[in-house]
């Protein structure tokens, strides 16, 4: 973990509320893996950083995506190329890819397609075949791959940054309304996509894990990984002020997560719906 100054290359608004900040950060880009995160200082005013996924890695530099909720992420939302970022990271577990898996499902909610799309690089970079299902409330809350960073071409993705290629993803669009891609929920595709995967991986909000963990019904009862996006205080162990309920006793989300297991959680106790 490490704590460095890291400067803005490039800021883009890839939809509405919604943004991509791709900084120089080599001493963290180099260890960061998929479903880790940083802490942000987010100016002069907010004693707390705010924590924000890993969304990609070049090796030197790391991208950001992050929709603004509040005053931490809205200041980020107008920091200029040419500034510096305070990053402290990486932190957390992250995902884990086992040995012998070949395909994975990824199923992501609203932002919860940051951290995903990493996790889709790395799959992808390593030979595996991904499906990649995207869920939003509507067509302009929905991750546009064509945003300048991707290019869609019939469901699939390739990378034009050089970043590294995601040929092999295959995307499946979904959104509530039916405004764009299919109409419904991106969990619906759970129970039909399961039994193709040797891994899934989620990440959104918290009535999205609530309604997988009722389902309980797809093919095998795959174990499913969540990056779970809680409310941090400190972002490094000392506050408590992230701690969840598991069956293995109480955990903390920024030192032992953001990943785990979506049966391992006891989200009754854990969160208030
Ligand atoms: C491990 C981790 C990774 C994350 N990755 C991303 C990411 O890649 N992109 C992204 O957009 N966001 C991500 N988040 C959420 C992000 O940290 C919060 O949106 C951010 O801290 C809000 O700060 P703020 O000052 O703008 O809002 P605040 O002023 O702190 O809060 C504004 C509103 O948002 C709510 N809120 C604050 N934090 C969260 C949260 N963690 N989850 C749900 N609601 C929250 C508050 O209750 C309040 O209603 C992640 C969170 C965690 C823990
Ligand atoms: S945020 Fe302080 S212990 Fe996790």
């Amino acid at each position: 973990m490490r704590q460095v100054p890291a400067p803005i290359v490039s800021r883009t608004q890839v939809m509405p509320g919604v943004y991509l900040i791709w900084v120089e950060a080599p001493d963290i880009a180099a260890e960061a893996r998929p479903g880790q995160f940083v802490t942000v200082r987010c100016g002069e005013h907010l004693p707390l950083r705010r924590p924000l996924s890993i969304h990609r890695t070049d090796g030197r530099k790391l991208a950001l995506l992050f929709a603004v909720v509040g005053q931490g992420t809205k200041w980020l939302s107008v920091r200029m190329v040419g500034e510096s970022l305070d990053l402290l990271g990486p932190l957390g577990n992250g995902f884990e890819i086992r040995q012998g898996s070949q395909k994975l499902l990824l199923i992501a909610g609203g932002i919860g397609v940051a951290p995903l799309i990493a996790l889709a690089d790395e799959g992808v970079g390593n030979g595996l075949l991904v499906k990649f299902v995207i869920g939003a409330k509507t067509a302009s809350k929905l991750y546009a791959p064509e945003s300048g960073v991707w290019s869609l071409e019939s469901g699939v993705w390739s990378l034009e940054s050089g970043v590294s290629s995601l040929e092999a993803v295959e995307l499946i669009r979904v959104t509530d309304d039916g405004s764009a891609g299919e109409r419904g929920q991106a969990t619906d595709f759970l129970p039909s996509l399961a039994d193709w995967a040797d891994q899934i991986f989620a990440c959104g909000p918290l009535p999205m894990y609530r309604r997988m963990a009722e389902m309980r019904a797809w093919p095998g009862n795959k174990s499913v990984q969540v990056l779970l996006e809680q409310v941090m205080g400190c972002g490094v162990g000392a506050c408590r002020g992230c701690a969840v309920v598991t069956n293995k006793g109480i955990k903390l989300v920024c030192e032992e997560g953001p990943v785990f297991e979506l049966g391992e959680i006891v989200w009754d106790k854990s969160f208030k719906f």
